[in-house]
């Protein structure tokens, strides 16, 4: 999606009436010139939310909240800005110039196919709906009314019926002008082997899945009862506008409470998301049967900061849980969790202890990292030193999950007390885990991994082999974040272990130890270095280690600075001005650092030269 120009920007904004926007989503009553309504942003009695159409704006007196229509549509709908103008441009009738022609082209032709899309999935959302309540959906009727869903809560879920058969839905669309080719195509029917088709979803009940602009994208679709035979659910397939991973089933209807309530409660079943819903609780989603991804997690972002996790009681929800944690951790999100006892899951469990009964678990639900690593302390607490220690690894799978170092560190220090264990020792799996590590740093791996060491990594080896009892403080400073060679770091951790197991480095003992044939010869090298007296002069060994860690700053500084450097010229800054201020916010931060060290670097030589 290319930038969009300010001319388009300031067009749309002047040719929209932000009054008839925001009627969409408030009940305004005039008031002087301006008008008057509930501010849809936090819960209120009297109104204190003005809409003033002469100057394009609004403004909440009770919560703060105002701007003007594009920040209203993306307060509201958590859709990004430049989503907004293209919303709005459309509604308008504004064109948005696309740079080059092949590209306009290409992106004609995709919206053209994907108004086709949403054409067919809405024809066959409304026969759905209108078979669900018309007499042939009496089956499905019933079936939702027994497990207590009304009317209204089906209504506003879309719910549907597919008709028992093989062809209705695509006899229908044929009848509205699209061949069975598209509506194949669309995922709604099958191709036999004999090039014909049938409906995919027959004799269940269909949920449309719809995404924050309200737009149907697929269906998920449900036998009527647990006797027949085929999966409980099946589902659209992914097509070329509908990635299963990038929605939420519910999200459209949750949103607003979700934001207004400050946080998204995300439950597993999509028969959870409407229960919840038809019994008074609003902010139920599902990730439709696969790991929540962080995707969907930075979906929830958009509308709240804060998620609880409310899975099925029995162990597969559980072990669901603990698959959460990763994408909402990526995603900034905050993340609770609450549990239940086997067989039940929130729908169960509310229709027999009652809404506030959930609404106080919800109040009580514990912060995911805290779960987690009980649910594996809990049973070692007291046990023998080995059970101990043997549950580190399991500790260090959760470390992995998370990416603030600050966060693990806390974590870590817990884990040591209730274990009684050494907090160096917890602390070596912090050190380990590189899953979550953020993005600039990834990136910056991924740019910075060439196969040859600097002479500052090959002075800080053989420095660290002589002095191994350098080494703890060297990974506890992290120093290792400043080597460009993933070898090196590796050497460096196994002698770590090495010094740890026996006291010193036993040169052909950790020789054994290496692997690789290249870093064997390199390792030997290095080894020998000190007899050789080669690199540096005895006694000199801590000096000459300090340069070496100052020449690795110095570099990963310049790196650092020359790949935000690069971003900032790559971001788009009306599209992404949050990253464009955290990109620049890095660069500075970067830049202090290469002062500090310069002036270090001055300090270092002055005492060189009082010592000489
Ligand atoms: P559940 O089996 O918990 O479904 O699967 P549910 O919606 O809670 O239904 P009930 O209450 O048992 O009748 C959780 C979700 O996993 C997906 C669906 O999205 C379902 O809502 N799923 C489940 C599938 O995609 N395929 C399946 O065969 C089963
Ligand atoms: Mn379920």
């Amino acid at each position: 999606m290319g930038l969009i120009p300010q001319s388009v920007i300031e067009d749309v904004l002047a040719r929209t009436d932000i009054l008839e926007t925001v009627r969409q989503y408030v009940a305004l009553k005039r008031s002087g010139s301006n008008h008057k309504g509930l501010c849809p942003f936090h819960d209120e009695n009297t109104p204190s939310f003005f809409v003033h159409p002469g100057m394009g704006i609004y403004k909440c007196f009770g919560c703060g909240e105002g701007g003007n229509v594009y920040q209203f549509l993306m307060a509201m709908e958590g859709w990004s800005f430049p989503e907004t103008v293209r919303h709005l441009a459309e509604r308008c009738g504004v064109e948005i110039p696309e740079q080059d022609s092949e590209q306009a082209e290409a992106q004609r032709k995709r919206r053209k196919g994907k108004k086709l899309y949403l054409d067919i999935m809405d024809k066959a959302r409304q026969f759905y709906s209108d078979t669900l309540w018309s007499k042939a959906g009496r089956a499905a009727q019933m079936y939702l009314a027994e497990r207590g869903i009304d009317e209204e809560t089906s209504r506003a879920f879309g719910l549907g019926y597919a008709p028992d058969g093989w062809e209705h839905l695509l006899d229908h669309l044929k009848s509205e002008g699209i061949r069975p080719e598209l509506v194949a195509r669309a995922g709604l029917a099958m191709t036999n082997d004999r090039g014909g088709h049938y409906d995919r979803f027959r004799h269940r009940v269909v949920f449309p899945v719809v995404d924050v602009w309200g737009h149907t994208l697929a269906f998920g679709g449900r036998t009527l009862g647990s006797d027949d035979d085929g999966a409980k659910y099946i589902n659209s397939p992914e097509t070329r506008f509908y990635t299963k991973g990038k929605q939420l089933y519910g999200l459209d209807v949750a949103k607003r409470t979700i934001q207004k309530q400050e946080f998204a409660l995300v439950v597993e079943g999509n028969f959870d998301v409407i229960a919840l819903h038809g019994a008074g609780l609003d902010m139920a989603v599902a990730p439709m049967g696969t790991a929540l991804t962080e995707q969907q997690a930075r979906l929830m972002g958009r509308f709240a900061r804060r998620v609880v996790v409310a899975f099925d009681g029995d162990e597969a929800g559980e072990e669901a849980t603990l698959r959460c944690l990763s994408a909402l951790d990526a995603a900034g999100l905050e993340a609770r969790v609450i549990r239940f006892a086997p067989g039940d899951d929130p729908d169960t469990f509310v229709r027999r202890e009652g809404i506030d009964a959930l609404r106080a678990k919800i109040d009580e639900a514990v912060p995911m990292v805290a779960w987690a690593l009980q649910r594996v302390l809990g049973p070692v607490e007291g046990a023998s030193i080995e059970a101990r220690i043997a549950v580190l690894e399991d500790v260090g799978q959760i470390f992995d999950q998370i990416g603030d170092d600050a966060v693990k560190k806390h974590y870590a220090e817990e884990v040591a007390r209730r274990l009684s264990i050494d907090p160096g020792r917890v602390e070596k799996y912090i050190r380990r885990s590189t899953a979550g590590r953020r993005d600039v740093e990834k990136q910056l791996k991924k740019v910075h991994q060439g196969p040859q060491w600097s002479s500052a990594e090959y002075g800080v080896l053989v420095v660290l082999l002589e002095h191994p009892e350098w080494l703890d403080d060297f990974f506890r400073e992290e120093l290792d974040k400043l080597l460009t060679s993933q070898d090196l770091a590796m050497l460096l951790n196994l002698a770590r272990d090495h010094y740890g197991e026996h006291g010193r480095i036993d040169g052909s003992l950790f020789l054994e130890a290496v692997e690789q044939a290249h870093l064997r010869e390199t390792v030997s090298r290095a080894l020998a270095e000190p007899e050789r007296g080669g690199l540096y002069p005895p006694e000199q060994s801590l000096r000459w280690y300090r340069d070496c860690v100052w020449t690795l700053k110095r570099r990963w500084a310049q790196r650092m600075a020359d790949f935000l450097q690069q971003e900032l010229i790559n971001v788009d800054f009306s599209n992404d001005r949050q990253r464009f201020e955290t990109l620049t916010h890095q660069l500075d931060e970067v830049r202090q650092f290469q002062k500090a060290l310069d002036l270090e670097g001055l300090q270092g030589d002055r005492i060189e030269g009082r010592a000489g």
